[in-house]
């Protein structure tokens, strides 16, 4: 990314700024393209057809607010980060931790390869107790007929990996195989869809039974991201608030009940900057939840531990997210985003969608361990309050119902 200009994700006072006048500085950081900044001059709606192509029986768009989280830095990079969410205090709040962990040098992270898990179902295959491995022993076979399908992704450097088969229920014989198929930049749905697809009728022919669904798991153990960072205790307001933190991470991992708030903490920002982005949020928030389960407890996604000096925060999840196909290149807000954002690849991305993600967990658990999460909320909340009042008003004077 040489030719492109180095932006900085530092600017104070953005908050109190105008709309206007914030999307004027956006422009200046000569990433937004013409297209991009007439769509957002305009107030980001998409054009009646676009969306007409995009879904069905559609009868106008649905607008959120698009914000831009500053402050980030990921892997010595400055990055702007879109969110698009209704909450309030979303936007800002990770915008207040990412100031803080850029202190000592922001949020380093890595994604695995782009690996997506497909599954073919089978059931009342005989034998089932074999099954597993006649099919394994035909495992080149396999691999084969999966790349095979999807010609392109080869193409691309992507491929069908690796398989596995697990036995669901011997006596009814029913068996799933797994296919691990690397997608490049893509989210990769379609791709592994394909393949198990095109692989089904072969391990039918190997262990008999019938076949059952051939479709992507939303649980992608081989494809996640982890993002970790450090923060002093000074930053975060002192030693016994670093320590608030920490207890609040340690209440999470020993209840589900608050692990699952905790969670829900982290999404706020990995959904936002998703949504913004044009991502499969719900394909992301069923395997982040499965994720968080898979021990057999349901757990934090990011916790807290103490170091001499203040902080240190690790997120782990799986991430299948895309930089190219879906809505990435159909919705212009989505375009804005990526040029705002200035991602080369998905790892990339879900590097910085993860660190949104700790970046959030870490302002809810600042405010939770201090003076409660109210005092910041509820002045926002306020702020909407006002505005649904104010929309209720002008729709009754408008002839509303
Ligand atoms: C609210 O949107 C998110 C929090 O409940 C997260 C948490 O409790 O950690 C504040």
């Amino acid at each position: 990314m040489s030719d492109t200009p180095t932006v900085t994700s530092r600017i104070p006072g953005f908050y109190k700024k105008s709309i206007r006048d914030r999307l004027a500085r956006m422009v200046e950081t000569g990433l937004l393209s013409p297209a991009s900044r007439a769509f957002l001059e305009r107030g980001g709606g998409l054009e009646s057809d676009v969306a007409d192509r995009m879904s069905e029986n559609v009868i106008g768009c649905h607008g959120l607010p698009l914000g831009i989280a500053l402050n980030f830095r990921v892997n010595h990079r400055d990055v702007l980060v879109p969110m698009a969410v209704e909450e309030p205090s979303v936007v800002a709040a990770a915008s207040n931790a990412a100031r803080i962990v850029r202190m000592t040098g922001g949020f380093f992270g890595e994604a695995s390869p782009p690996v997506m898990t497909t599954q073919v179902q089978l059931d009342g295959v005989p034998d089932a107790a074999r099954a597993p491995a006649r099919i394994l022993a035909a495992r080149e076979r396999l691999l084969a007929a999966a790349d095979a399908a999807i010609p392109g992704m080869v193409h691309r450097g992507g491929g069908c990996r690796d398989v596995d088969v697990r036995v669901l229920d011997e006596r009814e014989g029913v068996i799933v195989l797994h296919l691990y198929v690397e997608v490049g930049n893509a989210m990769g749905a379609n791709v592994v869809d394909t393949v198990a697809e095109a692989v089904a009728p072969l391990v039918q022919d190997l262990v008999g039974g019938e076949v059952g669904l051939r479709i992507l798991s939303n649980l992608p153990l081989r494809r996640t991201v982890r993002v970790e960072c450090d923060v002093s205790a000074d930053a975060v307001g002192g030693a016994p608030l670093a320590d608030g933190v920490v207890r609040a991470s340690r209440f999470a991992e020993l209840d589900p009940f608050r692990a699952v708030t905790h969670n829900k903490g982290v999404m706020n920002g990995v959904d936002a900057v998703a949504l913004a982005m044009g991502q499969d949020w719900r394909s992301i928030e069923a395997g982040a939840h499965a994720y968080a389960a898979v021990s057999g407890v349901y757990r934090p996604l990011c916790v807290w531990v103490r170091t001499d000096t203040g902080l240190h925060g690790r997120l782990e999840m799986p991430l299948a997210v895309g930089t190219v196909g879906g809505s990435t290149r159909v919705h212009q807000g989505v375009r804005a985003g990526f040029e705002l954002m200035q991602v080369d690849s998905a790892a990339e991305l879900a590097v910085i969608m993860g660190a949104a993600g700790v970046a959030s967990n870490l302002a809810a658990l600042k405010a939770l361990a201090g003076d409660g999460i109210q005092r910041g909320h509820m002045r926002l909340h306020h702020r909407k309050q006002a505005l649904a009042e104010e929309s209720a008003r002008r729709h009754l004077e408008g002839g509303g119902q």
